[in-house]
């Protein structure tokens, strides 16, 4: 299989840039930038793309790579970072830029030479994306300058002969306007790369690595029901049949019908499954709880006890499986990038239960990949689409105190506003939204008398990474439909309200 390795210095973008690589249908992996020369050779990628970094390479302890690897004849694409390293390592000279010369932020419009393979096919002038403090003063031997700016003499150098290539700025995200066209002319011409990776690939191969690495043992998971774990449980099914047990604890905070649903899209597959019905469990724990980290903590808890009373009850297992996606293995620090993530999914690991090693099948996947996966195991398209969900669920959306009442309001409520949302054909508009139940009751008229009652909040939002987020500017008359169904079809609710704040300053979830 051809594979393209990218090695990770420790940029923002470097996700982004796999992602790019994996739309061409080519497989791509990310690893630090110190990955030994020997095991690169014996990955052997077609291509290599030195990522962006926040390091200076004239620092004495900045991340360099083994020379060698400029010797195996594989082709190389440095990014920001990664070209000057490219350059500085090669014999070139990198310099600090002075605020007038070359130190630039923000788009940029470059004019490129179209001798260089980057480059072909594309106009003479278009905008980059730039944001670098270095530059690359002086070109390495074998090397031609291919694009410069109005502030920046050295924004694009090749080594056509080597097929070594450099960019100062980053193709990889949306603002540099041919972004995409400069790596698939990395990627196809330059790499030679076919294109032609796909998921049913991924899926056999990794039906017949899981055969084989579990042989006769035998394989617990804890289902969430959400994508991850539900397309985790798919494919294991498939590759070890009845040895997976899934344990689904249903703890009464999912939306409605959600728990009866995932019920049945496992029902008919070839695997145990056990659901456990803890709601109650779940209310008594969380009875008279008001603070929001307070319910994270006790709902953590509590899952992991329930389902550590079912592991028991099984006994020894050999494998525990997760359904930890490449997103969560990059930003946990498997590349060079800065561990940025803080959230974490109930059903983490269960420490106490007796088992030899874990498994994690979509390790590799990014999450639309997950997705397509999902399609192809033939999971049901509303389980596949899930939005994401919080692990605490509605615990963290029904405000102050938990209680059954309050939870039968909400997701009344929040089925309407799913309904109303995919009736209009915006359910694709919004990254993530729901409704919230607020702990503050207000005065109504209903009918002719006094009401005081509940008021819901909706929330929409659109966002890449759910690190920042917008509100989404959804029609009025789709709110205006949602509003008037959720007043006259759920009992409790007087008034509703509209949430119009991004993130920062608010989050996505109320608590
Ligand atoms: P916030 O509220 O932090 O949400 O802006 C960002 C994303 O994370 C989800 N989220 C959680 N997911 N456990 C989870 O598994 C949690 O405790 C949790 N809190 C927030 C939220 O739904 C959104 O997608």
């Amino acid at each position: 299989m051809q594979k393209i390795l990218i090695l990770d210095f420790g940029g923002q973008y470097n996700q982004l840039i796999a992602r790019r690589v994996r739309e061409n249908r080519v497989y791509c992996e990310v690893h630090p930038w110190s990955m030994p020369v020997g095991e690169i050779r014996s990955f052997d990628p077609i291509g290599i793309i030195f990522t962006g970094g926040p390091r200076s390479v004239y620092a004495s302890d900045s991340p360099r790579v083994d020379p060698e690897l400029f010797r195996l004849g594989i082709p190389i694409l440095g990014i920001c970072y990664g070209c000057q390293l490219l350059a500085q390592m090669l014999g070139g000279r990198v310099l600090p830029a002075q605020a007038e010369t070359a130190r630039e932020y923000g788009k940029t419009l470059a004019r490129m030479k179209l001798f260089c393979g980057l480059f072909s096919g594309l106009p003479e002038e278009s905008v980059v994306w730039m944001s670098h403090g270095d530059y690359v003063a002086a070109l390495p031997e074998g090397f031609s300058l291919c694009a410069e700016s109005a502030s920046c003499p050295c924004v694009a150098i090749c080594d056509e002969e080597r097929r070594f290539y450099g960019v100062q700025f980053h193709p990889e995200v949306n603002h540099t306007e041919y972004g995409r066209e400069i790596l698939r002319n990395f990627l196809f011409p330059v790499c030679g790369a076919a294109g032609d990776w796909t998921m049913s690939d991924y899926r056999e191969r990794t039906v017949a690595e899981f055969r084989r690495k579990v042989g006769p043992g035998r394989v617990l998971l804890a289902l969430s029901g959400g994508v991850d774990s539900s397309v985790a449980a798919a494919l294991l099914s498939e590759a070890v049949g009845s040895q997976l047990t899934c344990v689904f604890v249903d703890h009464g905070l999912l939306r409605k019908d959600e728990a009866d649903e995932i019920e049945k899209a496992f029902s008919g597959r070839n695997l145990r499954f056990i659901r456990v019905n803890a709601q109650e469990r779940f209310l008594r724990r969380l009875s008279g709880v008001t603070e929001p980290e307070m319910k994270r903590r006790i709902i953590g808890e509590e899952f992991i006890r329930v389902f550590e009373e079912e592991a028991k009850k099984l006994g020894a297992v050999d494998f525990l499986a997760q359904g930890t996606i490449y997103p969560d293995v990059i930003e946990s620090g498997a590349g060079a990038a800065a561990v940025i993530k803080s959230h974490h999914n109930v059903g983490g690991l269960p420490d106490c239960v007796d088992f030899r090693e874990i498994l994690e099948p979509l390790r590799m996947l990014f999450k639309d990949e997950v997705r397509e996966l999902g399609r192809s195991l033939g999971l049901p398209e509303a389980l596949v689409t899930r939005q994401p969900f919080p692990g605490p669920g509605l615990a963290i959306r029904v405000i102050g105190e938990v209680t059954a009442e309050k939870l039968e309001i909400l997701r009344g409520a929040d089925a309407i506003f799913r309904e109303e949302m995919a009736r209009d054909g915006q359910a694709g508009r919004a990254d993530q939204y729901f409704a919230a139940l607020t702990d503050m009751r207000t005065v109504g008229v209903k009918g002719d008398a006094r009401s005081y009652e509940y008021a819901l909040a909706l929330r929409a939002v659109t966002t890449e990474d759910y690190m920042t987020a917008d509100w989404a500017r959804l029609p009025w008359e789709l709110l205006d439909r949602v509003s008037g169904r959720i007043v006259n079809e759920v009992s409790g609710v007087n008034r509703v309200l509209y949430d119009i704040t991004g993130k920062p300053p608010a989050t996505v979830e109320y608590e």
